[in-house]
């Protein structure tokens, strides 16, 4: 499905009925890298799953996008869907975006999971090279990101051939410029750190053993700086771990959301209007 989201057609994924989770995806990955949550809590809840701009099937503008962007795009999707305050899952990019959002519309969310991710921003170097990158897609197509990036999201362990070419294709169908904006925009991201003690929703840190791209000691850094947050580390699995380790994933999302206290509890104050269309 579609919708015209801030001058931007953006896909989206809307399955089942109940407290709405909706999951955002990391870099330079779309929303079928949740298929296997989508499956899997739709029988009990609201899922949602949209393309970030410019990736996956979602349309792109010009330029950097920025985390804020990205979060100002999935408010507006909310509303457009009435959906209400959310469980926002974002995984590692998506994470990025989940903070983001947390700072601008913290009564738009019920609870927070954030899976390989952080809350520092580049280092000088890393944000330099991020751009050389972005350089080098202009010039040469995603296959420069593509072929760095898809040997790191799963487990040096995982011989699982056609999981990892499901990777692959993920990442390939990625749009040059979406690639490129989302590049920009990670470079230039703010560090969230300062924030992370102003949470004030229910929050779920869930890291992987095996992941080098954002290790666990980043989570539990997270973890530790966010009031009442939990931390699950998932054995045997990559930086993808809700693709990898789908089930193992899902069953700690699905304890944490039985305790209880991101779906019973009180909802955020936003009010959520619906516009047809
Ligand atoms: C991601 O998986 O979203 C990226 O690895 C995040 C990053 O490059 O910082």
């Amino acid at each position: 499905m579609f919708k015209d989201i801030n001058g931007i057609r953006i896909a989206y994924t809307d399955e089942g009925e109940g407290t709405p989770l909706l999951f955002v995806h990391g870099f330079p990955l779309n929303r079928a890298t949740w298929s296997k949550q989508v499956a899997f809590f739709k029988a009990n809840y609201r899922v949602v799953a949209p393309d970030l701009r410019g990736l996956g099937e979602s349309a792109s503008g010009p330029g950097p996008v920025s985390m804020s962007r990205f979060a100002e795009d999935l408010h507006a999707l909310m509303q457009r869907l009435s959906t209400g305050p959310v469980v926002l899952v974002g995984h590692s990019m998506g994470g990025y975006v989940a903070l983001a959002f947390a700072t601008a519309y913290p009564n738009a969310l019920r609870g927070l999971v954030l899976v390989g991710t952080k809350a520092g921003k580049d280092a000088p170097e890393v944000a330099a090279a991020r751009r050389a990158t972005a350089e080098k897609v202009r010039t040469d197509g995603v296959s420069t990101v593509v072929d760095a990036m898809a040997p790191k999201m799963l487990s040096a362990s995982n011989e699982d051939p056609a999981m990892a070419a499901s990777v692959h294709g993920f990442m390939a169908s990625s749009k040059p410029d979406g690639v490129m904006g989302a590049l920009w925009g990670m470079a230039d991201r703010p560090d969230a750190s300062a924030r992370l003690g102003q949470i004030r929703v229910p929050t779920l840190v869930i890291t992987s053993a095996d992941d080098t791209v954002i290790p666990p000691s980043e989570s539990a850094v997270l973890a530790g700086s966010i009031p009442g947050a939990q931390l699950r580390v998932i054995p045997q699995a990559g930086h993808l771990v809700a693709f990898e380790r789908a089930d193992a994933f899902n069953e700690a999302l699905k304890d944490w959301l039985d305790s209880g206290s991101a779906v019973s509890g009180p909802r955020g104050a936003m009010s959520v209007s619906h516009q047809p269309g």
